[in-house]
């Protein structure tokens, strides 16, 4: 049975997945981000985040019109958690978490080694008002080599869920799904 509950909760029961970090570079100076808030929003890799000027990358990612997404494993998740607890601002957070990295090809933002997923993207649009940044993926990598391939999602208050089995039911939505996937 329902009961009535704060509507300031009931994102805790949509928050989707997976954590992810966003590389970007400002006035010449690589940094990172943790974000939870992301959102595929087609199939073609056009990809929706919340995020705002509260952030210092924000303004990498707006002057350049470009950033980095990365898909990072369980094996990094309290490094990821830290990244998104401190600020590129006051740090680098590639010297504070023994990162390497490299730059895009495409767009100049930094990867990161050891995700299970990279992609540059540009920057579509941003929804000011409710501080959504729509990107374009414009180039996507991956590193199948990686382990532990679970990622994890976070509840929303500290606390985060690693994947765990798979369950293919592609056979009840065979018609729903883009070709090659
Ligand atoms: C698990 C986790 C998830 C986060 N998700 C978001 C998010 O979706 N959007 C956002 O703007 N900030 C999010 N943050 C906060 C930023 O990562 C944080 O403010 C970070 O310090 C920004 O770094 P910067 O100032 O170097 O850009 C998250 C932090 C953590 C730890």
């Amino acid at each position: 049975m329902y009961k009535e509950m704060d509507i300031n909760k009931a994102f805790l029961a949509l928050e989707s997945g997976p954590v992810i970090l966003i590389g970007s570079r400002f006035k010449g100076k690589d940094n990172l981000m943790t974000i939870s808030w992301q959102m595929p929003n087609e199939f073609s890799g056009t990809i929706a985040i919340t995020t705002g000027d509260w952030n210092y990358s924000f303004k990498g990612i707006m002057e350049n019109k470009a950033c980095t997404i990365m898909v990072p494993d369980s094996s990094m998740i309290e490094t990821v958690v830290k990244i998104g607890a401190v600020s590129g601002r006051d740090c680098d957070k590639f010297q504070m978490f023994n990162l390497k990295k490299e730059s895009g090809k495409i767009v100049s933002s930094p990867i990161i080694e050891g995700c299970l997923c990279a992609f540059e993207c540009e920057v579509l649009d941003y929804i000011e008002k409710y501080s959504i940044l729509i990107l374009k993926v414009v180039r996507a990598l991956c590193d199948e080599s990686l382990g532990d391939k679970r990622v994890y999602h976070a509840v929303g208050d500290g606390r985060f869920t690693l994947d765990g089995e798979t369950i293919n039911l592609r056979s009840l939505m065979e018609d729903k799904l883009p070709l090659g996937v």
